[in-house]
């Protein structure tokens, strides 16, 4: 058989040495009478070292997709098998080898594999709802692994967070205590030009339903990124985590450098949906057509610079006067994400006109019209702004929110959101990428502050709102400081917080942050 896809559409990448060391170091002893599968074994790094550590090459199996590595791995004398370890997996497969070791694949869903193997894997590995090799490779060999058995893998790190990745980490959880997770060496593979970042994952598998509470009771040993790898064995900050708490935190995310006390706000605290809730909005189809600009705003400006290059005035971009929204038959309306808090002037308008109005889609019980805050999906900080009556918003960026509880106040939720606290909640631990879901905003916890606290937080979330009116550069970060303080104390006395977190807000997720 021809080889139909080449080395690099199979994902190889070469593990360095040290690293695979590592990896079986952490192993632990194999005994003569056990198997070990490499499942995606390429030319080999960690078969030959098993060899030289004076494993049995009897004992030690390997897969590979492609025919190029055969004849030397079955020249070394171990069991090679040139199969898509993916898709050949039956029943019968399941529950074969002592260890499981190796570095899976990394192909995402627009790979050449991906793409002609979609209806198999989905098959396979649907409930999982993964489009990426490794995480199908970690899914395949906690089927391959018996009960007891142990896996070491070094793989992409997205999966420790990324929603996407759900399923994957509740079936990790379901299975397996996990033994370890180090973040290795940022740039592992750079000279191979792979940037991922990649994480080194140590099980075992303990599936069975009675042994439930010993999955939950476990200890897993956390190593937060090593510099180099020569740190693997000697690292600066070594954590464990409770395993439980990789049950209870939003999405089951696999947090690495999270603080127990922070655990036990999410797992205490009422959820925020139960004072604060958002909508997704609505759809135009054609923002171009429907949307129009402000006149007075930036986005105004912009609009008549692009238009004096634009002759033919149905192409034209669209700019209506104030007056117009006042006479109701354009409203307000919110499309833009960025990391701008607490206030900005809205520069968008939508057609209100009864033609326009019948093309929109507008989803049923959306309290459109009410006043609220509007929390940006795409932005690098989580940012909350005010939101006057009469706003609709788009269904992507712009998330508008209504306060549900009438003993919190509009202002209340802006301090506490644009705090440094909460962007660390969201950013730091619900999601690190640019993207703010409705679920994690709903799923961040949420106390009552005491009436002191609430009224010198909207003080000076109002002082902030009217400077910024004035001014859309208003520095405000003296009163960003006493509103972080504010809840951080908050929080603290109820949470216990360590001094330490405090530093780590004002370093990483403050407006201010220190160097
Ligand atoms: C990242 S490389 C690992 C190479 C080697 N184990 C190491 O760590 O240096 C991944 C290997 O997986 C193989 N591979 C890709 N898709 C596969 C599949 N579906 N089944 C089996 N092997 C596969 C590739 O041919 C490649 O050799």
């Amino acid at each position: 058989m021809s080889i139909k896809f080449s080395r690099k559409d199979l994902g190889l990448v070469i593990t360095p040495n040290k690293t695979a060391e590592y990896l079986i170091h952490k192993l632990g002893s194999i005994k003569q009478n056990q198997s070990i599968l490499d499942p995606c074994v390429g030319p080999g790094i960690f078969v030959k070292l098993l060899i030289k550590k004076g494993i049995n090459k009897k004992q030690i199996h390997a897969f590979d997709i492609s025919s190029e590595y055969e004849d030397d791995l079955k020249g070394l004398g171990v069991h090679f098998e040139r199969k898509d370890t993916l898709l050949s997996i039956t029943e019968s497969e399941h529950n074969q080898y002592d260890f499981i070791i190796g570095n899976p694949p990394y192909l995402n869903k627009s790979s050449s594999y991906v793409r002609e193997n979609k209806k198999e894997l989905r098959k396979i590995y649907g409930k999982i709802n993964s489009h990426e090799t490794y995480a199908m490779f970690i899914v395949n060999s906690i089927w391959r692994l018996k009960e007891g058995g142990k896996l070491a893998f070094i793989t992409s790190d997205s999966f420790l967070t990324l929603r996407t990745h759900q399923r994957l980490r509740k079936f990790i959880l379901r299975h397996c205590v996990i033994n370890e997770i180090l973040l290795a060496p940022q740039d592992l593979f750079s000279n191979q030009n792979v940037s991922t970042s990649p994480v080194i994952i140590v099980l075992t598998k303990l599936s069975r339903k009675d042994q439930r509470e010993k999955r939950l009771t476990n200890q897993i040993r956390v190593i937060t990124r090593v510099k180099n790898e020569e740190e693997y064995k000697k690292p600066n900050k070594i954590l464990t985590h409770l395993q439980k708490s990789y049950q209870i935190l939003p999405f089951n995310i696999f947090y690495t450098d999270i603080e127990p006390q922070v655990i036990t706000f999410f797992e205490t605290a009422p959820k925020i949906v139960n004072y604060m809730k958002g909508y997704i909005g609505m759809h135009t189809h054609n923002n171009r057509k429907y949307i129009a600009a402000i006149e007075g705003t930036e986005l105004a400006k912009i609009f008549h610079n692009r238009n004096s290059k634009i002759r033919e005035p149905e192409n034209q971009y669209r700019i209506i006067s104030r007056d117009y929204l006042k006479e109701k038959a354009w409203r307000p309306y919110l499309k833009r994400g960025g990391a701008e808090q607490y206030y900005r002037p809205i520069m968008e308008a939508l057609d209100w006109r009864e033609n326009a109005k019948k093309v929109y889609d507008i989803p049923e019980n959306v309290p459109f019209e009410r006043e609220g805050l509007v929390i940006s999906g795409v932005s690098s900080r989580l940012a909350a702004r005010y939101m006057p009556k009469g706003c609709y918003w788009d269904s992507n960026k712009a998330i508008g929110c209504i306060v549900l509880d009438e003993n919190i106040s509009i202002s209340y939720l802006l301090g506490l959101l644009n705090s440094s606290l909460y962007n660390y909640l969201a950013k730091g631990i619900i999601n690190n990428t640019n993207s703010i879901q409705l679920s994690g905003i709903h799923a961040l916890p949420f106390i009552m502050p005491d009436s002191e606290t609430k009224s010198l937080v909207e003080k000076y979330v109002e002082r902030i709102i009217e400077q910024l009116k004035n001014d859309g550069l208003y520095n405000y970060e003296n009163e960003q400081r006493i509103i972080d303080n504010l809840i951080f104390n908050l929080h603290q006395t109820e949470f216990d917080f360590a001094e330490s977190l405090k530093e780590k807000l004002e370093k990483k997720y403050s407006i201010y942050q220190k160097k």
